[in-house]
């Protein structure tokens, strides 16, 4: 019998994806693959949520799009959760480049860009638990 870990995992509905409709098409894609929606709010990211979620980035180059992007329009945040959903979870995604993400991914079937990129998905065990404990506290 295979053993299971039963993870969760924080994800963020962009704005872009918000704007194009694309919120069901997303949401459906994982739950087919068999993964639990936990919880989900529409919301605006602010300033200082930006600041805090992208800590690690706020130096980088690309940073003041980025923050201009997401803070731009609401989006879709959720935490997810089903055996090892952090790995899953960026698999379905796809690669952080849409024009190289593969083909049968979110990001390879439905964007285009490195910045308009329609999801963000927690990258490992310490950015889940840092990430849903900045969205979600009381989760
Ligand atoms: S790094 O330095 O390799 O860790 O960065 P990377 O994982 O490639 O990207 C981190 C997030 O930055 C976004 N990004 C950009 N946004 C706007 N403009 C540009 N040029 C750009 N390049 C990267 C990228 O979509 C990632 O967002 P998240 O929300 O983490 O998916």
């Amino acid at each position: 019998m295979s053993s299971t870990t039963v993870e969760r995992t924080l994800v963020l509905i962009k704005p872009d994806a918000v704007q194009r409709g694309l919120v069901g098409e997303i949401l459906s894609r994982f739950e087919r693959k068999g993964l639990t929606i936990d919880v989900l709010v529409k919301r605006m990211m602010d300033a200082d949520l930006a600041d805090a979620h992208y800590a690690e980035h706020v130096e980088k180059p690309f940073y003041p799009p980025l923050k201009e992007f997401m803070t731009s329009a609401p989006l879709v945040a959720l935490i997810l959760s089903g055996d090892t959903a952090i790995e899953v979870v960026r698999t379905l995604v796809g690669a952080t480049d849409a024009r190289k993400a593969a083909a049968g991914t979110i990001r390879g079937d439905l964007a285009l860009s490195n910045r308009e990129n329609l999801v963000h998905a927690s990258d490992s065990p310490d950015s889940a638990k840092r990430e849903i404990a900045l969205w979600f506290p009381k989760a």
